[in-house]
C-alpha cells in the first residue's frame, strides 16, 4: 500500500474572531491517496475553505498534525512552507489573489519563472489556451470577468503540474460550458500528470465526477 499523499490527524483550527478565539474545525481526520480525486462539500461556513487551507499549509492547524507527501507541515517555517507549496502544490482560491500589476500571462508565468522552468512565457500562453482565454492574456485582473479572473487562476495553479491541486469552488463563477471545460482540464491533471485532487465545490456534476466527496458540518466531518 502506498502512503497517503495526504493525512489530517486529529486536526483543529482556531482562530481570534472580534468576539474571541472560535474553533472553526473541531478534530478532523482524513488521508487522500495518490491520483484520488476528492470532493469537500458542505453548507457555507462549515469550514471548508478553512480545512483547504490547513491542507495546503496557508493556515496552521492549532492542534494535531497535517502531512503532505510525507512531511510534516505543522512544524514548517513560512520559507519552508512557501517552498514547499511551490513544489508540490497548486492553490486555485476562492477569491482568485490574482496579483492586480501583472497581466494574466504574467500572473501564469511568475510562479514557472520562480520554479526555474524554462520557457515560462512560452508555457504561461498554452495554459491560458487551454482555459479559453488565448485572446486576454495581456489584460489585467481589474479587466477581466470574474469567471476569467477564475480561469487565470486555474492556469497559474495547474501551470507547474503539481502533484497536490487544492481548488476551491474552481467553477464557482463560470458558465456550464465553460465549468464543463475546466472539469475536463482537472480531471486531465489527474489522468495525465498524476495529479491528486481536492476540490471544495457546491456544484452536484463536479462532486459526482470525484472518486470520493468528503462533507464537513459546523466544522466537522459530516457522516
Ligand atoms: N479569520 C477568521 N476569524 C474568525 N472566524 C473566521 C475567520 N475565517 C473564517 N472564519 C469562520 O470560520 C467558519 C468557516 O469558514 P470557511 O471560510 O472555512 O467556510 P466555507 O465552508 O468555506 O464557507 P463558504 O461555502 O461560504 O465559502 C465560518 O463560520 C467563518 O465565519
Ligand atoms: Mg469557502
Amino acid at each position: 500500500m502506498t502512503s497517503p499523499v495526504l493525512s489530517l490527524t486529529d486536526v483543529t483550527l482556531t482562530l481570534d474572531g472580534n468576539a474571541g478565539k472560535v474553533e472553526i474545525l473541531h478534530g478532523i481526520s482524513l488521508t487522500v491517496a495518490a491520483g484520488e480525486t476528492v470532493g469537500l462539500v458542505g453548507p457555507s461556513g462549515s469550514g471548508k475553505s478553512s480545512l483547504l487551507m490547513l491542507m495546503g499549509g496557508l493556515e496552521r492547524a492549532t492542534g494535531g498534525v497535517v502531512k503532505a507527501l510525507g512531511a510534516d507541515l505543522t512544524p514548517m517555517t513560512e520559507d519552508q512552507l512557501a517552498r514547499f507549496r511551490r513544489d508540490n502544490m497548486g492553490v486555485v482560491f476562492q477569491s482568485f489573489h490574482l496579483i492586480p500589476t501583472m497581466t494574466a500571462l504574467e500572473n501564469v508565468a511568475t510562479p514557472l519563472e520562480l520554479a526555474g522552468r524554462r520557457d515560462a512565457f512560452g508555457r504561461a500562453e498554452e495554459e491560458l489556451t487551454a482555459v479559453g482565454l488565448a485572446d486576454r492574456m495581456h489584460h489585467y485582473p481589474g479587466q477581466l470577468s470574474g469567471g476569467e479572473q477564475q480561469r487565470v487562476a486555474l492556469a497559474r495553479a495547474a501551470a507547474p503540474r503539481p502533484r497536490i491541486l487544492l481548488a476551491d469552488e474552481p467553477t464557482g463563477n463560470l458558465d456550464e460550458a465553460n465549468g464543463r471545460a475546466i472539469m475536463d482540464l482537472l480531471f486531465d491533471l489527474r489522468d495525465r500528470h498524476g495529479a491528486t485532487l481536492i476540490m471544495v465545490t457546491h456544484a452536484p456534476e463536479l462532486a459526482a465526477r470525484c472518486d470520493r466527496v468528503i462533507g464537513l458540518r459546523d466544522g466537522r466531518l459530516d457522516a
